[in-house]
């Protein structure tokens, strides 16, 4: 529940239609607390629930979440067991929500990487949630934009092998298509907590004009008014697209 005085501030004719978050700084968060890093994901989770509950409130359509990428696979096994392991508990815990609340979960990434009990839930979940309409919630799992982007390159060229499609019908919807996030919008807004400040990877053909906010807050940490925050930041930007100031004053 947003408190309603930060809830006033923010004009909900103005909100982004699609945000994406790199959640980053779990493991930071625990070395802090003096645990071990996976007690940072686990406190993660509270903050993905948090993030949900506050784009749902508020009327997002689309929220993408950057939860394990093509490089994540390069850390310790026993990290990435526990990674796997709190992805399955939580959106088994998580689905009677998801349907109370209209959410539709869907995922982006090479899920067939994915342990056999995790591509089952993921499934099972996906198939149960797809006529819900509130909100799409995009989980990016053993994803990166690069990836997505080769594949894409793959799909296209066998189209030109088989005659059905001509080199120079290549063009920005031909690509958008073949991408995994064909089907949403891009995102008007890209957070990324911990104080770092880079891509890594993400979506990087459909944040071509998105709105990036940076926050030194750890993922673990990052709540209702963090998210507010960024929502306020990005209503403070002007948004131009290669046009001037001025052209967007003129009808
Ligand atoms: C980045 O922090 C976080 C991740 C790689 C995983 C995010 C996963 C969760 C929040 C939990 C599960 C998610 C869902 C959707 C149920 P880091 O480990 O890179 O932190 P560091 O930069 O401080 O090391």
């Amino acid at each position: 529940m947003i408190d309603p005085q930060l809830k006033a501030q923010i004009d909900p004719a103005r909100l982004p239609q699609h945000v994406a978050i790199i959640m980053d700084g779990n493991g930071r968060w625990a070395k802090q607390q003096g645990h071990l890093r996976v007690f940072g994901h686990k406190h993660g989770v509270k903050a993905v629930r948090s993030a949900i509950e506050t784009a749902t409130e508020l009327g997002i359509g689309y929220l993408t979440l950057y939860a394990f990428s093509t490089e994540n696979w390069n850390r310790p096994q026993f990290e990435i067991n526990a990674l796997m392991e709190l992805l399955v508990n939580t959106i088994e815990k998580e689905t009677p929500t998801l349907m109370k609340n209209g959410i539709r979960l869907e995922t982006i990434g090479n899920t067939d990487q994915l342990p056999k009990d995790c591509r089952q839930t993921l499934l099972k979940t996906v198939e149960k949630t797809k006529d819900n309409d509130r909100m799409t919630l995009i989980l990016a799992l053993s994803y990166s934009g690069r990836w997505d982007i080769i594949e894409a390159v793959r799909n296209i060229s066998k189209r030109i092998q088989s005659g059905d499609l001509q080199p120079d019908e290549i063009d920005e919807t031909v690509l958008n298509s073949a991408l995994n996030t064909a089907a949403y919008p891009n995102p008007d807004l890209l957070i990324r907590t911990s104080g770092e400040q880079r891509i890594s990877n993400f979506l990087l053909w459909e944040i071509a004009y998105s709105e990036i906010h940076f926050t030194p807050v750890l993922w673990p940490d990052f709540g209702v008014e963090d998210f507010c925050n960024a929502l306020l930041d990005f209503q403070s930007r002007e948004r131009r697209f290669g046009k001037t100031g001025e052209q967007l004053k003129t009808p």
